[in-house]
């Protein structure tokens, strides 16, 4: 089904169409000259047969292949790819256009921000969690040394074109990933945990609505003050377990809502996580702590960093009571400490 949505005051809209289509949409675009981003690992999967000369025959192209992931967003690759566009000409009447995941948008997107104070972009996105959350909303981004985002701004794209027929070549734990942000939006929004249920987990169905939800979250707090951190439920304490053990950004979603749902004892959303995993075709898993001691002073530590804390001693934290019912709570991180060490014994048991 196709869908279509609009910022009401400015104008991002998500679609998902094929490529025939993202090819025709990209013809009409009114500028001569297109500059394409594309990450390397999707350039290399479906590049090497696309002849821009030949499907757009009226545009000059020029093309920037990205590191693949997350090396994207280096300080030096925005260096040598700004002065590559620079150097080939570049006028502000360009477009440019990003293909691939997250990591992807979030550079090409810096790029559109600040080549010659900012020209009109769109994007093709590649994996779940760019179709679901990174492409829409307009934050972008590059890494630096002291700490990832660091260097961004608020840029909305034009267009964001979804061709789910990309999602075949993404590897199971990018899927996850993905899928671990869709657990996140069944949890704020009913329609979307209706969606996933009634749908038996066709992305199909899903994507559209996440993106949707999405959408209308970052229409009405563009800028983060208020609705826009419901979007961080099961970061908190995700961001934390991502950087501990390595996992996928979604997957440590996942074990952060978990969790979450674990110390607040909402034993009925912990089942519901369940039946979601299960509808989604995310294998049983035991939690990354199981062999370990169970982290809590690293979870406090990346909790107490989180750049949306409260204060020094207090953070914001999202927290789920029923499913489309999830409220901000400012919570001191000592009561956090407290009931993370009343429950370490019983964690430890865990699996989902
Ligand atoms: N701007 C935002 O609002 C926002 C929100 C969430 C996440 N993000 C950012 O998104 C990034 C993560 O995005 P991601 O999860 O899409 O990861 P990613 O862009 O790093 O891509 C993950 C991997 O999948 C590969 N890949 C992409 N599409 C593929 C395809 N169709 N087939 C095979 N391989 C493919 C990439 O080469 C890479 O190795 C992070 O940098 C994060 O900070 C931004
Ligand atoms: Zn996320």
């Amino acid at each position: 089904m196709p869908f279509t949505y609009s910022h009401s005051s400015a104008f991002t809209v998500f679609k998902e169409c094929s490529l025939e289509t993202i090819i025709k949409e990209i013809n009409q675009i009114d500028t001569d000259l297109l500059l394409f981003i594309v990450d390397g690992k999707v350039w290399e999967k479906y590049g090497a047969n696309f002849d821009f000369k030949q499907v757009f025959p009226d545009k000059k192209v020029h093309l920037w292949k990205n590191p693949e992931g997350e090396r994207a967003k280096l300080h030096s690759e925005y260096v040598s790819c700004t002065d590559f566009f620079l150097e080939k000409g570049v006028h502000r009447n360009a477009h440019l256009i990003a293909v691939g995941g997250g990591a992807t948008s979030d550079f090409a997107g810096f790029v559109a921000a600040t080549l010659l104070r900012g020209i009109s972009w769109s994007i093709v996105p590649t994996t779940v969690l760019a179709m679901v959350d990174a492409s829409l909303g307009g934050k972008v981004s590059i890494n630096t040394n002291a700490g990832k985002n660091l260097l961004g701004a608020f840029h909305l794209p034009e267009k964001v074109w979804a061709d789910l027929n990309f999602l075949k070549t993404l590897p199971p734990h990018e899927m996850r990933s993905g899928k671990g942000e869709i657990l996140k939006y069944a949890y704020l929004d009913k329609s979307i945990y209706d969606a996933v249920m009634n749908s038996n987990g066709d992305l199909h169905e899903i994507i559209p609505k996440c993106a949707e939800y999405k959408l209308k979250i970052t229409a009405e707090d563009f800028r983060e003050r208020g609705m826009r951190k419901l979007l961080n439920l099961g970061h908190t304490f995700g961001h934390g377990l991502e950087r501990i053990y390595n996992l996928p950004h979604g997957e440590a979603v996942m074990w952060g809502l978990a969790l979450l749902c674990y110390l607040f004892k909402k034993d009925q959303l912990l089942s519901e996580l369940q039946q979601l995993k299960l509808t989604l075709q995310w294998p049983e898993q035991d939690p990354p702590w199981l062999h370990k001691t169970f982290p809590t002073k690293d979870i406090l530590f990346y909790a107490g960093n989180d750049k949306k804390k409260h204060s020094n001693s207090e953070i914001d934290l999202v927290v789920p009571e029923a499913i489309g019912d999830v409220q901000i709570k400012t919570i001191p991180l000592l009561q956090i400490e407290e009931m993370l060490i009343a429950s370490e014994g019983n964690l430890k048991k865990f699996r989902l």
